[in-house]
């Protein structure tokens, strides 16, 4: 929107959460709560973004670098009206200032155009809300004619305003000129010692300012976090959500409650997902995909038809089609299964191409490997991909069978259709079509006695 400034607020410690990492930085769906707020903010196109940090400073820049929003240092926290004054030298006198908290994270866009739509040269908007439960946010005061008056923070409120349900959700939205006035002319004697923004409120009806609210479209859009109950009540309320999202896209869930989802998911028709199952970061998942119990996803496409089995760590790999994995296995970055692979138990891939109809299906480390279609890795075959100091590769070619306990030191080739026997150190490479073993002869020493027991 042209002429809008948003003044995001991010600089408090977040004392209530006890911790060592800043408040706006800890994460609801998988997101940095300050993120949340920022893609919002970004989403009203304004002319500008600025957000107002401090505390944890450097952790929160390293955190959030490449937004496309301008950082204001708050050095000292004096206040939220302190906070957005320290953005204003960056703000023109005729936009709009939109005034966002980095610890309310899910303002919805249309309840903010809304605001800003009613905000004017001698009009200040606010969003408020009634609550069941007003406990620690600011009251909004009204005369008799229902004309707000100001705000109370909890902490300066008498006993009768104490008792108001209609609350401040902080988020505001006020002409620059008038609020750069009001903010510079603002006191700190209340009974925290701040500057608050609330007290432009008062201000702008003094200035005969008509004060318009507007009421969120869901009142957990104006949530704000302040401690780590609240955090994880929030969360709750997002996935349900997200859960409710992919069901009515076709996805069933054994129980929704039991599914969380930290990024963005894409699932086509008939999915299934059991419990117990974490999706992070980009999955997309195909049409038919099972996802069975105790399953941890992150940034991987699973594609149609496949089974994923329980208790599998799946991370940045591609699942092809007809596949089926696990119970138990591991796929770490960068393994791509071509389509009608079985990946078995306690098995571990890493940065391996698997080709169409191949498997592995018990106790085998596959890692830096390609292996080609309709192979047969029997159980405890190891690449041997490190030598303490630089990683090779395995080439396996279409239609090998490798023998169980089989060790492939790598770099190595295995030809087409070879075989090799089990228990081999293969440590050159294996021609195609014939039988390879290194085993040593077995022998058996007749008549041998077993030790005993001295007496
Ligand atoms: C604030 C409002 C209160 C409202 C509530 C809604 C004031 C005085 N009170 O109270 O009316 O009901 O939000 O959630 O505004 N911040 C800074 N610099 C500072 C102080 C705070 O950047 O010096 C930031 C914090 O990081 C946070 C936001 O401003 O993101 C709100 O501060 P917080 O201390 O949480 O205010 P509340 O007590 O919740
Ligand atoms: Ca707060």
């Amino acid at each position: 929107m042209p002429g809008l400034s948003v003044v995001i607020l991010a600089a408090g410690k977040g004392k209530r959460m006890c911790s060592d990492l800043p408040k706006v930085l800890h994460p609801l769906a998988g997101r940095p709560l300050l993120s949340h707020v920022v893609d919002v903010a970004l989403g009203l196109h304004a002319r500008q973004t600025l957000v107002v940090y401090g505390h944890g400073g450097e952790s929160l820049l390293e955190r959030m670098q490449g937004l496309t929003v301008s950082w204001v240092e708050q050095s000292e926290q004096l206040g939220t009206g302190h906070a957005v004054a320290q953005a204003m030298p960056q703000v023109p006198d005729d936009d709009t200032v939109l005034v966002l908290y980095g610890d309310v994270p899910l303002v919805n866009p249309d309840t903010l155009k809304r605001l800003v739509a009613l905000t004017g040269p001698d009009r200040l908007a606010l969003v408020s809300v009634a609550l069941n439960n007003p406990l620690g946010y600011g009251r909004m005061l009204r005369d008799a004619d229902g004309r707000v008056t100001g705000v109370v923070e909890e902490k300066d409120a008498t006993p009768a305003q104490a008792a108001v349900r209609e609350v401040n959700t902080g988020i505001m939205a006020a002409p620059a000129a008038a609020l750069r006035q009001w903010l510079s002319a603002l006191g700190n004697e209340n009974a925290q010692g701040e500057y608050y923004l609330t007290d432009v409120v008062a201000m702008a009806v003094d200035d005969g300012f008509s004060i318009q609210t507007v009421n969120p479209t869901s009142p957990e859009e104006v949530v704000g976090i302040n401690d780590r109950v609240q955090l994880a009540e929030l969360e709750r309320r997002v996935q349900r959500r997200q859960a409710e999202e992919l069901m009515l896209a076709g996805v069933t869930l054994a129980d929704p409650a039991r599914v969380d989802i930290r990024g963005e998911v894409s699932a086509g028709k008939d999915v299934f997902i059991d419990v117990n199952v974490v999706l992070e970061g980009r999955i997309r998942l195909g049409d038919g995909v099972a996802i069975g119990p105790n399953n941890y996803l992150k940034n991987t496409e699973v594609a149609s038809g496949t089974q994923i089995l329980p208790n599998c760590v799946i991370e940045d790999s591609f699942i092809g089609p007809a596949s089926r994995l696990g119970p138990f296995s591991r796929l770490r970055p960068e393994v791509h299964l071509v389509e009608r692979v079985h990946i078995g138990n306690f098995v571990e891939l890493k940065k391996s191409r698997v080709d169409a109809g191949s498997k592995i299906n018990h106790l085998s480390y596959v890692g830096d490997t390609q292996v080609g279609s309709l192979v047969n890795v029997g159980a405890g075959t190891i690449t041997c991909n490190y030598d303490g100091a630089n990683k090779h590769k395995t080439v396996i070619g279409d239609r090998a069978f490798i023998g169980s306990d089989t060790q492939l030191i790598a770099p190595v080739t295995v030809g087409e259709g070879a075989t090799i026997g089990a228990g081999s150190t293969i440590t050159r490479d294996v021609p195609p079509g014939e039988l390879t073993l290194s085993r040593s002869p077995q022998t058996t020493v007749t008549g041998w006695k077993r030790p005993e027991k001295k007496k």
